[in-house]
């Protein structure tokens, strides 16, 4: 693999913390084997018809004060003032910054990325400039307070069922379909019992989940699923399925679920984006979390 694609294949294997792009390595709770990401990332590099891109891993020494005026002046419209992010990505991100070179964000710096907003800098900023930039960039990841992630395992084989001893959670179901998140949010503050699925990759689920979700990706091999049938309930306690995308993932699950013999099963509509925009609650990992006054 070429320097240049270590960039891409880290970005896949860790994902980027505090954005939707999960870790897909198998350690991290992802689905995909270390070699799996390599002949991804090696296939990705086939579809683009470049030059090859190959920086060195050289660290570019730059004036972060310089930096840190042309930040405010060109990138903070796009990047947020802080790093956060806004129509350009967050260039605050820890995970981000830990895993690229400066060779890497200079490129990107002074050549843009074609077909985005993103521009090139090359003839509008100085060399001094452009290093300047990089290195505040740079400057900018010792910074941040890393907290390692507080991870929960999930449910054991006999807990999947939440309130087991209660009554029947039941909903009116959109389309014969769909739970939507105030009747699940009711359902579950009245104690009634039911199942809930999460059908992202595990990998999210340990950061942030609905309260009593059973983690079942998507890429779960289904042909197995005698295993988990046997513990499931199908006595009429609803099995409800979610993701973030944010239904494709859980309609899968749902629809495999039902061909094997799970008739009471249903999907929730908003996903967990939803939900968590309607400030309902969720059991969080302590992921880190951008500290604005970092970058100040
Ligand atoms: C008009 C909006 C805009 C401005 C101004 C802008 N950027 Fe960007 N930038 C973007 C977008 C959008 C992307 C993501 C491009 C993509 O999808 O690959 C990006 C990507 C980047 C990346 C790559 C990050 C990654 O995750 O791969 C770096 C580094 C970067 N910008 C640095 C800067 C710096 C430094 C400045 C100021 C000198 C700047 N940008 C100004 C919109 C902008």
């Amino acid at each position: 693999m070429s320097s240049g694609m270590f960039e891409i294949s880290y970005a896949i294997s860790y994902g980027r913390l505090g954005t939707p792009m999960a870790a897909y390595l198998d350690e991290l709770g992802g689905p995909l084997s270390k070699r799996e990401i390599d002949d991804l990332t090696d296939w990705l590099r086939g579809q683009v018809a470049l030059e090859p891109y190959n920086p060195s891993f050289d660290a570019v020494a730059g004036d972060i004060e310089v930096g840190k005026a042309v930040y405010a002046e060109h990138c903070a419209t796009c990047h947020g003032t802080s790093g956060e992010g806004g129509t350009g990505t967050a260039l605050g991100n820890p995970a981000m910054l830990s895993l690229t070179s400066d060779q890497f964000l200079k490129f990107a710096i002074e050549n843009g990325r074609d077909g985005t907003d993103m521009p090139a800098f090359d003839e509008t900023l100085s060399t001094d400039e452009i290093d300047g930039v990089t290195a505040f960039l740079r400057s900018r990841a010792t910074g941040w307070a890393v907290e390692k992630p507080v991870l929960r395992a999930p449910p054991a084989a006999g807990d999947y069922v939440l309130n087991p001893d209660s009554p029947l959670a039941t909903f009116d179901l959109k389309e014969d379909l769909y739970v939507l998140s105030a009747d699940l949010l009711k359902a579950l503050e009245e104690k009634k019992r039911v199942v809930l699925l999460d059908t992202r990759p595990m990998s999210q689920w340990l950061m942030v989940n609905i309260e009593g979700s059973v983690p079942l990706p998507y890429y779960y091999d289904f042909s197995d699923f005698a295993v988990l049938a046997k513990d499931l309930p199908n006595d009429g306690t609803m099995i409800i399925s979610y993701c973030e995308c944010p239904r494709a993932a859980a309609e899968y699950v749902n629809d495999k679920i039902r061909k094997h013999g799970f008739n009471n099963t249903a999907v929730l509509w908003e996903g967990i984006g939803g939900w968590v925009s309607f400030g309902y609650p969720v059991f969080r990992g302590e992921a880190s979390v951008l500290d604005a006054a970092d970058l100040q």
